[in-house]
C-alpha cells in the first residue's frame, strides 16, 4: 500500500493535458494500485493521476459501488438533461460549489487488463467521471462554476 500526497491548486501538473498510455505495464498497474490507495485514504471518490503529479490518462473512481479503474478513459455521449450538484475536490481543500454537468455519460477506456470497457453512468457515478476526466484536460471543477450574476 502506498499513498501519495495529493498534488494541490497552483501545481501545474494539474494545469497540463495529460498524455495517452500507450502500452500498460507493472509501472501503471502499480499506478492503478496507488491511486486507490489514495483516494481511500484521503478520503475520496474519485483521483486522477495528475493529482498525485503523475500527467497520464489514467483515473479511479469509487463512488460506493465499487472501484472503477480506468485508462485512457473518454466521454463517447452526455445527455442533454443537466442536474447542478454541490462539487469538491481533493486538490482544493475547503472548496465546495454547485456544478450543472450532464446527468447522464456513456464513458470508454481500457481496464487494467487492456480491455475495452464501457461504462453507461448516471447520477453521481456519471459526474465524478466527468470530474476525473476533467482533470485529464487540466480543467478544474472550479472553471465550471457558474458566475453569479
Ligand atoms: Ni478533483
Amino acid at each position: 500500500m502506498a499513498v501519495y500526497q495529493i498534488v494541490k491548486i497552483g501545481d501545474p501538473v494539474l494545469r497540463e493535458k495529460a498524455v495517452h498510455v500507450k502500452k500498460i505495464n507493472s509501472n501503471i498497474e502499480k499506478l492503478l494500485d496507488n491511486m486507490a490507495d489514495t483516494m481511500y485514504d484521503a478520503p475520496g471518490v474519485g483521483l486522477a493521476a495528475p493529482q498525485i503529479g503523475v500527467s497520464k490518462r489514467v483515473i479511479v473512481v469509487d463512488v460506493g459501488e465499487g472501484l472503477i479503474e480506468l485508462i485512457n478513459p473518454e466521454i463517447v455521449s452526455a445527455s442533454k438533461k443537466t442536474a447542478k450538484e454541490v462539487e469538491g475536490c481533493l486538490s482544493i481543500p475547503g472548496v465546495e460549489e454547485e456544478v450543472t454537468r450532464p446527468l447522464k455519460v456513456v464513458v470508454e477506456g481500457l481496464n487494467r487488463n487492456g480491455e475495452k470497457i464501457t461504462i453507461k453512468a448516471k447520477g453521481l457515478l456519471a459526474r465524478a467521471l466527468q470530474h476525473e476526466i476533467d482533470h485529464l484536460d487540466g480543467i478544474l471543477f472550479i472553471d465550471r462554476v457558474e458566475k453569479q450574476n
